[in-house]
């Protein structure tokens, strides 16, 4: 989608479909059924998938009969919860996405997500739109906890959280299923939360 036509359209996440927000560098818009093939090219690098299937990319077809449904089903525009898909302002391209949703294993949270193309990676753009979201989650939508998850090892997602204001909450360890011949310590994952009353909205610049 060229973006002066995405420029067009309604901002408000909760009465449209489109667009959700923007940011300098990203507009978020609600993630589609046409958004199958990005999100395959997405999860087809390995580095991409690591901390979330040990590295093993996802299959075109696990992308259309469950991945993309499931995504799909956790949008709620009437609360403002869902994926997003990241478009690069400058390009128009999808570079990744990120969500806003019911956190699964304590649904009176609301957990942010976001994967990214690796060619996105290291200038910010993760913490760009994660702040966005977080502001328009506590400010707009009314959250009162926002949480993030993710393994240990991922130190890249963990400075994200961290540069967002999250601390950490508590530790787990994921179930061997999930990561296949990986070591109870590289299982070792990591939740992180941030508190309405504690969010400091001068680091979106208000
Ligand atoms: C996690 C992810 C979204 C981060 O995206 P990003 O655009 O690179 O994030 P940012 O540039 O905003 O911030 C990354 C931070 O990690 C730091 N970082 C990068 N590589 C690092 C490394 N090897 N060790 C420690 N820190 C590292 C960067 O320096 C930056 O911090 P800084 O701004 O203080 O310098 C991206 O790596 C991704 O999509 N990964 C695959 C999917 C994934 O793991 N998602 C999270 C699952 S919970």
């Amino acid at each position: 989608m060229r973006a002066e036509r995405m420029d067009r359209l309604v901002l408000d996440g909760r009465s449209a479909p489109e667009i959700y927000l923007e940011t300098e560098r990203l507009i978020l818009r609600w993630l589609t059924e046409d958004d199958e093939a990005d999100l395959f090219e997405l999860d087809s690098d390995p580095a991409v998938v690591r901390y979330l299937t040990g590295g093993v990319p996802h299959t075109r077809k696990e992308i259309a009969s469950s991945i993309l449904p499931r995504y799909l089903s956790a949008c709620n525009p009437e609360r403002g919860l869902g994926f997003f898909a990241a478009i690069e302002r400058v390009s128009g391209d999808l570079i990744g996405w990120f969500h806003l949703r019911r956190y699964p294993y304590e649904p009176s949270e609301v957990e942010l997500g976001y994967r990214l193309r690796q060619s996105a990676w290291g200038r910010g753009v993760a913490t760009e739109g994660a702040l966005a979201l977080i502001d328009h989650g506590f400010s707009r939508l009314g959250v009162s906890k926002i949480v993030a998850d993710t393994l240990a090892a991922n130190v890249r997602s963990r400075r994200v959280m961290e540069k967002l204001g999250m601390t950490l909450e508590s530790e787990f360890v994921c179930e061997p299923r999930e990561f296949p011949g990986w070591s109870e310590q590289d299982r070792r994952g990591v939740k992180y939360a941030l508190l309405a009353k504690d969010y400091d909205r001068s680091r979106h610049g208000g």
